[in-house]
């Protein structure tokens, strides 16, 4: 689908990736921007950069996605392409995720990084599904496709997250609807920052700016799965044709890091 002329709504868009997206969706002609995050001076400066429609809340709020899909489509129009793209790494870092009986970390990260695409995607779908035309683009990670050492919460909701974008590829294709996974490996923002871990660092960093472009580029060639980082489709491969050894390989990894 061409962004020209779309109104495209993008979550997260006050951080790395969602400011660069938005930067992209306008340099492609987009007709608006709705950019919401959490409050705060990254939402303002690119929506003041951009002329975007900056609408803040909090996605693990259902009301207020119900809300912001509404408020951006009586103000803007109806959308075309959905950028679902906020995340949190909650509970990467965390020792002991796995076995604490806590439920906090994950509950977060399958608000964020999977409840709130299953809440956003079924506001948006009804009308595109009308109009017989539209585009979810997803941000998920390579760590969707291949698990990142150390992170649980991370790697179980962003697997989930391309469970839902493949089920609405397959369910509603033919309707019109077109969906891309982004999934890169590092990416130059705030989130890595964050991220102690050098295994994210490990296959090179890329900008946020250049996976962007090339997520928007699989928008526009009606592309499923976008890998900003090329060795994630050999690993897939090696993952997919000998899923004991990748296992082994993993837990060699692990144990060569644990120090
Ligand atoms: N940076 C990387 O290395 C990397 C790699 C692969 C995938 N990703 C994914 O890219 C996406 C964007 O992340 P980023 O790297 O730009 O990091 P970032 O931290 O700069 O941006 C994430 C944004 O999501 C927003 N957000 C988090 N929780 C929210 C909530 N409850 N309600 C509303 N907004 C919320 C944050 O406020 C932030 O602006 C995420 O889904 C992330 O998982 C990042």
């Amino acid at each position: 689908m061409k962004t020209a002329g779309e109104v495209v709504l993008i979550t997260g868009a006050g951080g790395g990736i969602g400011q660069a997206l938005a930067r992209e969706a306008k340099a492609r002609g987009a007709k608006a921007l709705v950019l919401s995050d959490l409050a705060g001076p990254g939402l303002e400066a690119i929506a003041a950069e951009t002329g975007g429609l900056a609408l803040a809340g909090d996605l693990r709020d259902a009301g207020f996605i119900t809300r912001l899909v509404a408020d951006a489509e009586e103000r803007a129009g109806p959308i075309g392409i959905l950028c679902c793209n906020a995340g949190t790494a909650a509970g990467w870092v965390e020792a002991g995720v796995i076995t604490s009986p806590d439920d906090a970390l994950w509950s977060l990260a399958w608000e964020v990084n999977v409840l709130s695409h299953v809440r956003l995607s079924r506001a948006v779908l009804p009308g595109m599904i009308a109009r017989g035309r539209g585009h979810l683009l997803q941000t998920i990670s390579a760590a969707g496709l291949l698990t990142a050492p150390g992170a649980a919460t991370y790697s179980a909701t962003k697997h989930a997250a391309l469970g839902l974008a493949e089920s609405i590829a397959i369910a509603h294709g033919g309707d019109g609807i077109g969906v891309t996974a982004l999934c890169p490996q590092g990416v130059d923002t705030a989130m890595l920052a964050d991220v102690k871990d050098e295994a994210t660092r490990a296959d090179g960093v890329m900008s946020a700016a250049e996976v962007a472009r090339l997520g928007f580029d699989g928008v526009e060639a009606g592309q499923f799965l976008v890998t900003p980082h090329q060795r994630v489709r050999r690993y897939m491969a090696k993952k997919a044709s000998d899923y004991e050894a990748w296992i082994t390989a993993m837990q060699g990894y692990t144990a060569r890091n644990r120090g």
